[in-house]
């Protein structure tokens, strides 16, 4: 173990956690893809953000590129789980790759929104994180209508060419809360402001969200496995520090630090949707003989089918 004395005896293990159904699909495409082909299957960028995830199918034969200049003409190429902008999709065509889609179908609705709210003339204020892989994907739907909007201050300030015509999308990985803000202020501006039928943070996102909260007021100390890229994970993490527990992100069990467990006794426990479940089994081990006591907020049944082109 990690500890020294003395040491945590409880461990609120928040549940839903973990993998989501477009984080298993995704992984599950590039290890079928890697069946179909053999070695190598490209992937460009990390096929969902985890540290583990993508050092495991490197083993089995993944290469992982930036972009797709780096994949030789007709050798077989997955797209991420965050997506991919039409001129990506494009690239792929022109060079002649052999493209498999990973994107998750939540991303793909939001992709769908993006067209729809932009072709009936609309401005996108797309509600995200600049520079995530998401976003750029979802920004790429329509380039000259889309403006990032990143926080409270920026839905202040943002403006508009025609206030009768703006609508709102979101990245799926967003605090739920913030986005509530945020939305709230657009509105306010804007009365005409349009959005999605149904949210476009995903349910897994919200699950997770939820679930910490209510281990969170309860536990001294707040351990996200997840890798720092992860933007569902990072979300957890702050939102357990909004709420005044103190709360760390961790990749994996190693990554713990015997002194953020000075002083306490109850531990709760979650993992963002990109990392395996394997690591959270590994932090319990580390933690020493504890406790682990499950609290549930929700049941998850969503799975996706995956596309034609791996289906065993
Ligand atoms: Fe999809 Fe949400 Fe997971 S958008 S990849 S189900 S975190």
């Amino acid at each position: 173990t990690v500890m020294s004395s003395p040491v945590p005896h409880t461990v609120l293990l928040a549940a839903p956690r973990s993998f989501c159904a477009g984080v298993e699909r995704a992984i599950e495409i590039v290890e079928h893809a890697l069946r179909r082909h053999g070695a190598p299957v490209y992937v460009r960028k990390q096929i969902v953000h985890n540290t583990h995830v993508v050092a495991e199918l490197e083993e089995r034969g993944a290469v992982f590129v930036e972009e797709l200049d780096e994949v030789p003409a007709g050798a077989t190429v997955v797209f991420s789980a965050h997506g991919v902008s039409p001129a990506v999709r494009a690239d792929g065509e022109h060079r002649g790759l052999d493209v498999i889609d990973a994107t998750c179908p939540l991303v793909t609705k939001v992709h769908t929104e993006a067209r729809r709210f932009a072709a009936r003339g609309d401005t996108v204020l797309l509600i995200g994180h600049g520079g995530h892989e998401e976003v750029e994907g979802t920004l790429g739907e329509a380039p000259e209508r889309t403006v990032l909007v990143e926080d409270v201050a920026a839905a202040h300030s943002v403006e508009v060419p025609d206030p009768e015509r703006v609508s709102y999308l979101t990245q799926t990985t967003l605090a739920v809360d913030e986005t509530v803000e945020i939305v709230s202020v657009l509105r306010q501006r804007f009365p005409a402001l349009r959005g999605p039928a149904s949210d476009d943070i995903c349910y897994a996102t919200t699950n997770r969200q939820e679930a910490l909260s209510a281990v969170a007021r309860e536990a001294d100390l707040v351990l996200v496995v997840g890798s720092a890229n992860s933007s569902n994970s990072v979300r957890l993490v702050e939102l357990a520090r909004r709420g005044g527990t103190p709360a760390y992100l961790v990749d994996d069990a190693s990554a713990i630090r015997a002194e953020w467990l000075d002083g306490v006794s109850v531990v709760g426990l979650t993992a963002g949707a990109s990392a395996p479940p394997r690591l959270v089994d590994e932090v319990i081990a580390a933690l020493g003989p504890v406790e682990v006591v499950e609290r549930t907020t929700a049941t998850e049944t969503v799975h996706f089918t995956l596309p034609l082109a791996v289906r065993p």
